[in-house]
C-alpha cells in the first residue's frame, strides 16, 4: 500500500516547552503505526533536535523542517540549508508551502533549487501546491496545479521523484475552517496523480504519497483521507492541539 502520512505543520506557533509538552502528549498515546503509515511533525528549526530525540525511538515517526535554503551553503545569514538538517538527521521538509510563495516571494524557479538540495542530502520533500479562491472560481485550477508541479519537479529523473511527496492544498482552504469537499480533494488528487502518471509512469504515480491540507481537523480528517487518492493530510492549526492531531494520525487508512 502506499504511504499514509499525518503531517503536523506547527508553523510559527509554541514555545520550546509547549513543543515539548505537545509531543510528549501524542507520543504518550502510543499510536502504533503500520509499517505504511507515518506521523510527521514539522516544526520551527530551534525545536528540530528535540523533536528528533522524542521520535527518533519511535517506529514510523519523523520530523520535519518547514523550509530550508535553496542554497548549498555559503554567506546567506539566517538560512539553514539542506546539509545542516541532513546533519541533524531530518527526513523530510515541506517545501513551497503557500506561505512561504505568498508572504515570501518563493518562485517556481527557488523551491525547484530546494528540491533538488533536499533530494541530494536524503531528505524527502513535501511539496505543497495549490491554487488561490480566484482561480478555483474560473475553474482553472486543474491548470493551475499542473503548471506549479511542472516548474519545480519535471526536470527530475523518475527516480529521483519517486522520493516525492506532494502536498495539495488550495489556499482558500487554509486556515479558513472552510475544507474542500472530500470530493473536491479527490478529484485534484486524481487528477494530480493522472499528470504524474504522465510524466514519470503509472507505478511511480500510483506510489507518491499525495496529502490534502486545508483546515483538516479531528472532525473530517476520516471522511478526507478515505477517499482513494488521498494519503493523509498536511494539517496546521489542528496539529496544535493533542486531541485533535491523535485522532488525525487515528484517522490514516
Ligand atoms: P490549516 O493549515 O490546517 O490550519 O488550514 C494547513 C497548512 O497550511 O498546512
Amino acid at each position: 500500500m502506499r504511504q499514509q502520512i499525518a503531517a503536523a505543520n506547527w508553523k510559527m506557533n509554541l514555545t520550546y516547552g509547549q513543543g515539548q509538552e505537545l509531543l510528549d502528549r501524542i507520543l504518550n498515546e502510543n499510536i502504533v503505526l503500520s509499517a505504511h503509515q507515518r506521523a510527521v511533525f514539522a516544526v520551527p528549526f530551534p525545536y528540530l533536535v528535540m523533536a528528533y530525540q522524542r521520535l527518533v525511538s519511535k517506529d514510523n515517526y519523523f520530523a520535519a523542517a518547514q523550509n530550508c535554503s535553496d542554497k548549498k551553503s555559503g554567506a546567506y545569514t539566517g538560512e539553514v540549508s539542506a546539509e545542516m538538517l541532513r546533519s541533524i538527521d531530518v527526513k523530510y521538509c515541506v517545501i513551497g508551502h503557500s506561505e512561504r510563495r505568498e508572504y515570501f516571494g518563493e518562485q517556481d524557479h527557488t523551491l525547484a533549487a530546494k528540491v533538488e538540495l533536499c533530494l541530494e542530502n536524503g531528505i524527502t520533500p513535501i511539496f505543497c501546491c495549490g491554487e488561490p479562491l480566484s482561480i478555483r472560481e474560473v475553474g482553472a485550477q486543474n491548470s493551475f496545479v499542473e503548471t506549479q508541479l511542472r516548474e519545480a519537479m519535471f526536470h527530475l529523473a523518475e527516480a529521483q521523484f519517486r522520493e516525492i511527496v506532494i502536498a495539495y492544498e488550495p489556499i482558500w482552504a487554509i486556515g479558513t475552517g472552510k475544507t474542500a469537499t472530500s470530493a473536491q480533494a479527490q478529484e485534484m488528487h486524481a487528477h494530480i496523480r493522472e499528470m504524474l502518471g504522465r510524466k514519470f509512469g503509472k507505478p511511480t504515480a500510483d506510489n507518491i504519497p499525495i496529502l490534502y491540507g486545508g483546515s483538516v481537523k479531528a472532525g473530517n480528517a476520516r471522511e478526507i483521507f478515505q477517499q482513494p487518492d488521498v494519503d493523509g493530510g498536511l494539517v496546521g492549526g489542528a496539529s496544535l492541539q493533542a486531541e485533535e492531531f491523535i485522532t488525525i494520525i487515528r484517522s490514516l487508512k
